[in-house]
């Protein structure tokens, strides 16, 4: 590739609606163009990183037994409204109708086409197991599409989905795709490490996400140093807070006292009250799938919606409105409990953090009133305990004991254990070897490819740009004559190694553009290309060109030794990356 037959529009100026480097640097060094919100046309020098993390992609997906496909991203609704998700997964749907007014959605993932295509073509345990994946592009509507392509409207997927006839098998398939993404993401050069997660509008029992860390993810990591546990906050769990709940109780009955004007946990924590935190009960009303709930947390404590979702079996959960409020309690936020005047066919769900809890104080459910001795047990019609509560930074953890730490991380692959959710919806059954008609057992496997390519730009740059790992380099090599007129000597030099390199399976681009040294060298180094060769007619006098590998410091090289030194920094590099 010649620099001047391509197509690489970078620019000086840091981009104003680009939030983040990573973001900033895809339209910098001209990887990518803004067409609107969340959509993205891709220039050569992006396709090309991109080309090869899917090739990375497919490499693994083929060793680890998965068998490509390409299914369509228009999709008939009636799959969807079998599968349940057409209400479900309503929010980030695109809908749209034909001349006949029919309904069609345009794909954000394909669990209901490839299930339907199994139904109708494996009909035999003799068939299974079998993986099928694809790369190909899905559309979400998503509230709040940022940062380039790190949340997109539109966006490059690959997923595969596992079909085997037991659970043991599903397992088996899970570990070999789990396994696989560990491998794709450190060919790719980037640190990703796999967390346990919320299985979310996806369903299913089983689930891990592969997480970059990176202080502009958009995802919280619990995890303990020792490596032995790290979790979506989502689903993080811990030892338990720290002071405990108080369970010494004096045995009087809830008492009354007037707080006016106190509203929050902090004003009742203040004085005069001085009710500390963790010896208060909050009650939240929330509406879950249009039926209203109290949920109740320690003081202290922030409600967790994914894990609401996850333990109500809700779709969706929102906080009541403040009218909603009134009519369900008959008070206003402030002074919520749930001891008094709860209606009866409204649920209680009480975190597990409150179990056994005495001497608290809440709510009384009259405005400008709290209600103190509370005991949980005595006081309190729960109608169902769990894990309603955030993990906090410096809780214990549940493996070792130590203290858990918090970081923010980029989710860039997400591996699901589905079990028979959607193959029974969808009937995707076969025969066994007894005769019987069972339900196939269902893995789904996501990595967000373009999102992958956003990943390794925010992990590998530096002041000056990108710092692409070899493998997803758009090119290894740039190869760099300092006179670009064809009789020159630096030019002609340049062109003998790119043909040496060419003919070595070397990735090389020569910039051939007739500019100044500095310029050239900025660009370059902006595109992040792994190594570039200075050839100009000072060092050329000496017998020798410059090897300058992107972030390390310039090498001279013999002339007649520069190929093979290339070659060589070349097959070092990408061996390393496994
Ligand atoms: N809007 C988006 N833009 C870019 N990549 C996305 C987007 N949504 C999901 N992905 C990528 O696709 C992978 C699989 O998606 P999935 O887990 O179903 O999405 P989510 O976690 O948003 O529910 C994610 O791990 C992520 O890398
Ligand atoms: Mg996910």
């Amino acid at each position: 590739m010649y620099w001047t037959q391509t197509f690489i529009p970078t620019l000086k100026e840091t981009p104003a609606d680009a939030e983040i480097v990573s973001h900033q640097l895809l339209l910098r060094a001209g990887l990518v163009r803004k067409l609107t919100g969340g959509l993205y046309t891709f220039l050569p020098m992006g396709l090309r990183a991109l080309r090869k993390i899917e090739q990375i992609i497919r490499e693994e997906m083929n060793g680890a037994g998965g068998i490509e496909v390409l299914m369509p991203a228009l999709q008939p609704a009636e799959i969807w409204k079998q599968s349940g998700r057409y209400e479900t997964a309503a929010d980030v749907l695109y809908k749209v109708r034909d001349r006949a007014r029919k309904e069609w959605v345009l794909g954000p993932t394909h669990e209901e086409v490839i299930t339907t295509l199994a139904a109708n073509e494996i009909n035999s345990y003799r068939q299974l197991p079998r993986i099928f994946y694809q790369i190909q592009t899905k559309f979400r509507d998503e509230i709040r599409p940022r940062f380039g392509l790190m949340r997109a409207k539109e966006f490059i997927m690959k997923d595969a989905y596992s079909f085997d006839t037991i659970d043991a098998g599903a397992m088996a398939s899970y570990r070999r795709m789990y396994d696989a993404y560990t491998r794709i993401f450190r060919r790719c050069g980037l640190q990703a490490f796999p967390v346990e997660a919320d299985t979310g509008v996806i369903g299913g029992n089983y689930s891990h996400e592969f997480m970059v860390p990176a202080e502009t993810g958009e995802n919280d990591v619990v995890y303990c140093e020792s490596g032995r546990y790290a979790a979506n906050i989502e689903k993080a769990t811990s030892r338990g807070a720290s002071p405990s709940t108080p369970t010494a109780g004096t045995g009087a009955s809830p008492a009354t006292f007037p707080t006016p004007g106190v509203l929050t946990i902090d004003a009742l924590a203040a004085a005069p009250h001085s009710v500390p935190a963790h010896a208060q009960i909050k009650t939240l009303v929330y509406v879950l799938d249009s039926k209203p709930a109290l949920i109740l947390i320690r003081g202290d404590d922030a409600l967790n919606e994914a894990k609401l979702l996850a333990k109500t079996g809700a779709t969706q959960a929102r906080p009541a409105t403040g009218d909603e409020i009134v009519t369900t309690l008959g008070a206003h936020p402030g002074s919520l409990g749930a001891v008094h005047k709860v209606p009866e066919d409204v649920s209680v769900y009480a975190d597990e953090l409150l179990r056994g809890a005495r001497g608290m104080t809440t709510g009384a459910n009259t405005d400008g009133f709290h209600l103190q001795h509370v005991e949980m047990d005595r006081d309190i019609r729960v109608s169902h305990w769990g894990d309603f509560r955030t993990v906090r930074a410096g809780e214990l953890c549940v493996e070792t004991g130590q203290p858990l730490k918090i970081r923010r991380a980029i989710e860039v692959g997400h591996v699901f254990k589905l079990g028979t959710k959607y193959s029974e919806k969808l009937n995707s059954t076969f025969l066994a070897e007894d005769g019987s008609r069972q339900t196939t057992v269902m893995g789904c496997y996501g990595i967000g490819v373009t999102r992958t390519l956003q990943a390794v730009i925010e992990q590998c740059h530096d002041k000056d740009g990108i710092s692409w790992p070899l493998s997803v380099a758009p090119h290894q090599v740039c190869l760099t004559p300092l006179n670009v007129t064809p009789e020159s000597q630096p030019r002609q030099v340049a062109e003998k190694l790119r043909a040496e390199l060419l003919a070595a399976g070397i990735d090389v681009i020569l910039d051939d553009r007739d500019e100044r040294p500095g310029v050239k060298f900025k660009d370059s180094e902006l595109v992040g290309f792994p190594l570039r060769v200075n050839v100009g007619e000072k060092s050329l006098a000496k017998g020798e060109v410059e090897l300058k590998p992107r972030g390390g410091s310039m090498q001279p090289a013999k002339i007649e030794e520069a190929a093979a030194q290339i070659i060589a920094f070349v097959r070092a590099g990408m061996a390393a990356l496994g």
